[in-house]
């Protein structure tokens, strides 16, 4: 009998990981997206929305993109440029956008999808949390119409752009303390594993070897994305964001761990910090499953068949 599939809505900076994440997400057959959402975060949200388009005329998505919020609830955008470049997708040429950006916002879209759909959706936000908590402060009535969030943010052992941050997270905490504490079914894929989820050369040249646009592609902002990582000693590319896809394609290969989660957003060191409540100290219910292993080399294949994907797709 055929697995019935999960209504998705992708929500993202791109940002080279989100990219990969959302053509794992394309390629996996159990995930019916529904629309896609750009939010600030990487880069602005002019280009990560210019990104988002040119993504799905790469993958061939065919589905509404919408341009999110372009300042967090409260506070500056912070971008990351050394890490994605000027445009946030920095590297390969990519097509055009087949089509403009619906004429709705992405809380708009997120809310009409939510409303109109026979069944709650999963949320996979892949950036900063201010899409998904400017839709549950607009719209608290259709919190029962979302199933849970899959999400790439935070971490309960260490941070990327403070010490004690991580940069979604960071970008906007207040929206995070929205989502944290909404009381939606959160898999939270955090740097404790996507660190893990590491993506070395070797494997950069089995996705190129695949043979498809997609998957030079790919191969292409793998190289790109490692080349700031590399300098920071590590041993391959983190594709952080494809692990919250694989959190509802592949669970398999991932060991998660149901906790409190508190996302700290005050302090001068700790801002943007996600604390984990390992041992249930507070006395809270748990809020999240935080993901905290992977099968790399799972995953690594992972990537690889999705790029293959891509192959049928050749004119
Ligand atoms: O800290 C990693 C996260 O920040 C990833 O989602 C990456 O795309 C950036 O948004
Ligand atoms: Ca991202």
């Amino acid at each position: 009998m055929e697995q019935k599939k999960i209504p998705v809505i992708l929500d993202g900076d791109p940002g080279h990981d989100d990219a990969i994440a959302w053509v794992l997400a394309k390629a996996s057959p159990m995930l019916d997206i529904l629309a896609v959402t750009s939010v600030c975060g990487n880069q602005t949200i002019q280009k990560t929305t210019y990104n988002a388009q040119r993504i799905c005329a790469l993958i061939g998505l065919e589905t509404q993109v919408a341009m999110g919020r372009a300042l967090p609830l409260v506070g500056d955008p912070i971008i990351a440029p050394t890490v994605h470049g000027e445009s946030g997708l920095d590297g390969p040429a990519l097509p055009e956008p087949a089509f403009p950006p619906h004429s709705k916002s992405a809380i708009e879209v997120m809310a009409e999808i939510l409303e109109r759909h026979p069944e709650p959706v999963t949320l996979v936000p892949t950036g900063p949390l201010t899409n998904v908590a400017a839709l549950l402060l607009a719209h608290p009535e259709l919190k029962s119409k979302i199933a849970r969030i899959s999400l790439m943010g935070g971490g309960v052992q260490f941070g990327n752009w403070t010490p004690a941050a991580e940069f979604n997270i960071l970008v906007d905490p207040e929206a995070a303390d929205v989502v944290f504490s909404s009381g939606i079914p959160i898999i939270m894929a955090g740097l404790d594993v996507t660190e893990k989820a590491l993506i070395f050369p070797e494997d950069f040249q089995r996705i190129r070897a695949v043979g498809n646009k997609v998957s030079q592609v790919v191969a292409d902002w793998l190289e790109f994305f490692y080349g700031f990582h590399r300098k920071m000693g590590y041993p391959g590319a983190p594709v952080h964001d494809a692990v919250a896809v694989a959190a509802l394609v592949r669970p398999e290969i991932l060991t998660m761990q149901e906790m409190y989660v508190a996302v700290e957003t005050q302090g001068e060191y700790c801002r943007g910090a996600t604390i984990g409540d390992f041992r249930g100290i507070a006395g809270k219910a748990p809020n999240a499953k935080v993901i905290l292993d992977i099968d790399r080399q799972a995953f690594a294949d992972l990537l690889v068949e999705a790029a293959a994907y891509y192959q049928e797709k050749e004119a």
